[in-house]
């Protein structure tokens, strides 16, 4: 699975997520690569401070033809995981193109959900070439006990791109453990935090998977026809 963490807006939480996704299937015993699509190298910045032992690779691509080099790349992992950019359209479009499954991260506000425009902009304009391709919001520092969370996932209905059930909240965990290179999967595997985290990364698999024997299926389909 090549999965995609895209939004143009800055800080909705692209890189958290992207890095504890990939620290969640590598603790799961699948082998990632985690791609740094972001000119700001932020998730080669956090790989660069851990101390601990790796837990999956990172390599910094941010690059407009990055769809053509990660192929090359995916043949080695289960997994590839990519941090998406703030602003850059050309870099949003060739991890579009380099993807099977998009996430986007919107935080509980209007103003992020009138943002997101822009990467379904993006996502529509690829939707040509990437016929089977999955998009999924995912909701990011959602505040506990407000209905905020529920208003966000209405208005983003307006889209028509699915909201992940799983969500994610605001919790200083994240900061303090990408401070380290670390992850909340790590510094507190039983903590809420992870248990959150985990639960995002159960439902991504399924999708994926879901959609992998939807394929075959269409596949074995066109083969018995
Ligand atoms: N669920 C969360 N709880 C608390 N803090 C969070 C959460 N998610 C992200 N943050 C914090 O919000 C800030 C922005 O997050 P992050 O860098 O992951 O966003 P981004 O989308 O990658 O930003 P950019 O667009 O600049 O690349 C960081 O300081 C991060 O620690
Ligand atoms: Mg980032």
């Amino acid at each position: 699975m090549i999965l995609a963490l895209l939004n143009q807006k800055g800080g909705v939480g692209k890189t958290t997520l992207a890095v504890h996704i990939a620290a969640a299937l590598a603790l799961k015993g699948r082998s990632v690569l985690l791609v740094d699509a972001d000119p700001q190298g932020s998730a080669l910045d956090w790989a660069a401070t851990r101390q601990a032992d790796p837990l999956f690779s990172v390599v910094g691509l941010p690059k407009n033809n990055l769809h053509k080099e990660i192929p090359a790349h995916a043949a080695k992992y289960e997994h590839v995981i990519i941090d998406g950019p703030p602003r850059v359209n050309e870099l949003a479009r060739a991890a579009i193109l380099a993807s099977d499954m998009i996430l986007i991260p919107v935080q509980p506000s209007p103003y992020d959900v009138w943002a997101a425009k822009d990467i379904v902009d993006l996502l529509r304009e690829a939707a040509v070439f990437k016929e089977n391709q999955i998009c999924r919001f995912v909701i990011n520092r959602k505040i506990v006990n407000t209905a905020i969370g529920r208003d966000v996932v209405d208005a983003l209905g307006s889209y028509n791109i699915p909201v992940l059930s799983s969500s994610i909240a605001q919790r200083v965990a994240f900061a303090e453990s990408a401070g380290e290179g670390g992850t909340v999967v790590e510094t507190d595997p039983a903590g809420q935090a992870a248990d959150e985290i985990n639960e995002l990364v159960d439902e991504i698999l399924s999708i994926a998977t879901h959609e992998d024997s939807h394929e075959q299926k269409s596949e074995l389909r066109r083969q018995t026809v």
